[in-house]
């Protein structure tokens, strides 16, 4: 029995190996133009004919793993919804191929990696191999792009599905593939952040960055502090209140939704700045203890009446707190990763503060930079303890970090080549090419931004493969994500609209290998999506190559 299984395990691994060595060989970029797979895939190698899915249309899975099978249900729903058909999901491993879609599980298929798959489609079976759950579902989402892009309709009349017969073999190059959302500035509800991770694993994004707290709004529920969102969430008196919150059951199911589509969510906490609605809560964190004016409207500007405030990093009790805080945040969310921000302290706040004056001495900080490490240290030091590692933007940047911490690097790549060298993991967000929060055209008819101009070719050229750097270093860089932040953005749609397709560009940069990738032929493929987002109901930008006008007007 264990002989068998270790003969069939050897035949899987050598049939991957000659796999690869011949379709490195037969890789085309001519042969490919019918095929508008994003990301594209690492091989692919287009054969004659066709598969046409037909009912009864089965998917079957050639072992009784837990979550494969969870990804056949996945597939299963987005099959019945478009084409009506009832598909079945067993798992008789004793059945004939038939005009079934069979899942297999291939344990040491080690050149498949954590996330890769080999999609087969032959006109008689359609066959997706994996050596993990994730890559399977990869696989899915791949097949998906192959059918047209009727395929995110709701079932409306009978019609033939073809999927052209082809052999994929894929795997990312980077595993930090992510997207961030501020839901602070403007809060989205939890049917659209679903709507956002389904559409954000269409195109094999991993990682969702939820930014949850900022000045304008604190928007998760915490148990021991119940004011966080009584009134952080706020915005002016109570009965003509905006605030909105996630609460910790709405929490628990977005992270097990995200889980089922294999995008870890990493939560992100802001301190010790970027804190005013946590302040207007709880007004003894900060230096003063002064309970701070609010504006008189419900406007984003609420709590920014007096200006920007940061945690008094003297006082114990801030500690306490944001332990207690990220215990629960900890508790919450499954990602070995907790965001504590560490961006934009204002000035002058620990500067004229005695007892941050008194923490310096005592210490033996020189400046309130150094302030700043110690604070983040102590942060570090409690989250570790929680077995989480830290991350926060490029400002923690320094060689006093622990080396389990990793620093997103937005304001540009020296911080990124420095943690790199320092052993550090880092993560790129450089916002010239991935703040989704500037314009995306010169459009005069583009919705107000925050500024910049990030067009999708811009968003395209991000080089993830940093100059100066070893092999060793390079390995350091585990990806990039798009972020967006929401001054400016109010509506699901105008996200949606931010983020789409320019999050596409950055997943393409982050999983295909140079050699296959080109911004025009991306162009090209992108395009054919646009049909895609219509049937999903998707707002987007389309874009123009003269950089200008045609977008498609935002939906309600
Ligand atoms: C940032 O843009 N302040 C991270
Ligand atoms: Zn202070």
């Amino acid at each position: 029995m264990l002989q068998n299984y270790f003969n069939k395990q050897k035949k899987c691994a050598c049939i991957f190996i000659i796999l690869i060595a011949y379709s490195t060989l037969c890789f085309s970029n001519d042969l490919n133009t019918s095929f508008s797979i994003v990301p594209r895939p690492a091989i692919l190698e287009v054969n004659a004919g066709q598969f046409v899915l037909a009912p009864p249309l089965r998917i079957m899975l050639k072992s009784d793993d837990a979550l494969l099978w969870r990804n056949a249900e996945y597939l299963q729903r987005v099959l019945a919804n478009s084409t009506g058909y009832d598909v079945i999901v067993s798992s008789d491993a004793n059945s004939v191929h038939g005009k079934n879609i069979i899942f297999e599980l291939c344990i040491d298929a080690n050149d498949l990696g954590a996330e890769g798959y080999k999609l087969e489609v032959t006109a008689n079976y359609i066959k997706i191999t994996s050596k993990t759950p994730a890559g399977n579902f990869y696989g899915c989402q791949t097949l998906r792009q192959l059918l047209s892009a009727d395929i995110e309709k709701t079932f409306i009349v009978q019609r033939t599905w073809q999927i052209p017969c082809c052999r994929i073999i894929d795997k990312p190059c980077f595993k930090w593939r992510g997207m961030h959302l501020d839901v602070s500035r403007h809060f989205f509800n939890k049917s659209f952040i679903k709507k956002y991770l389904d559409l954000l694993s269409l195109y094999k994004i991993n990682v969702f960055h939820w930014h949850l707290t900022d000045d304008e709004g604190w928007r998760i529920e915490i148990k021991k502090y119940p004011k966080l969102t009584e009134v952080g969430a706020c915005r002016g008196p109570k009965t003509t209140a905006s605030g909105n919150f996630y609460t910790q059951n709405d929490i628990k199911e977005i992270v097990a939704y995200a889980k089922e589509r294999y995008i870890t969510i990493v939560p992100e906490i802001e301190m010790p700045g970027h804190c005013n609605a946590a302040l207007y809560a709880y007004p003894e964190l900060s230096c003063t203890g002064r309970v701070l004016k609010t504006g008189n409207d419900n406007s984003r500007f609420y709590f920014l009446q007096e200006g920007r405030f940061a945690y008094c990093a003297g006082k114990e009790t801030t500690f306490s707190f944001l332990e207690d805080v990220l215990s629960e945040v900890a508790e919450l969310f499954d990602s070995p990763y907790i965001h504590i921000g560490g961006d934009e302290r204002p000035e002058n706040l620990w500067e004229q503060c005695p007892v941050c004056q008194k923490r310096m001495q005592q210490e033996g900080l020189k400046n309130t930079d150094e302030l700043q490490q110690y604070f983040i240290r102590r942060i570090e030091k409690f989250l570790l303890s929680k077995q989480k590692r830290l991350i926060g933007w490029d400002q923690i940047t320094s060689d006093k970090l622990a080396k389990s911490s990793i620093v997103i690097s937005y304001q540009s790549l020296e911080p990124a080549k420095k943690m790199a060298k320092a052993g550090n993991d880092v993560i790129l967000a450089l916002a010239e090419n991935c703040y989704f929060d500037w314009y995306q055209s010169k459009s005069p008819d583009e919705p107000k931004a925050i500024g910049g101009l990030v067009t999708l070719k811009k968003a395209y050229s991000l080089n993830p493969v940093l100059k100066g750097l070893t092999k060793e270093q390079q390995s350091h860089i585990l990806g990039a994500q798009g972020c967006l932040w929401t001054e400016y953005i109010e509506k699901s749609s105008h996200a949606e609209y931010m983020t789409f397709p320019r999050i596409c560009a950055t997943s393409e940069i982050l999983w295909s290998p140079k050699k296959v990738r080109g911004w025009k032929d991306f162009e090209r493929r992108m395009r054919s999506h646009y049909n895609r987002f219509d049937n999903l109901n998707v707002a987007y930008h389309k874009y123009n190559d003269k950089d200008v006008i045609e977008r498609n007007s935002l939906k309600k």
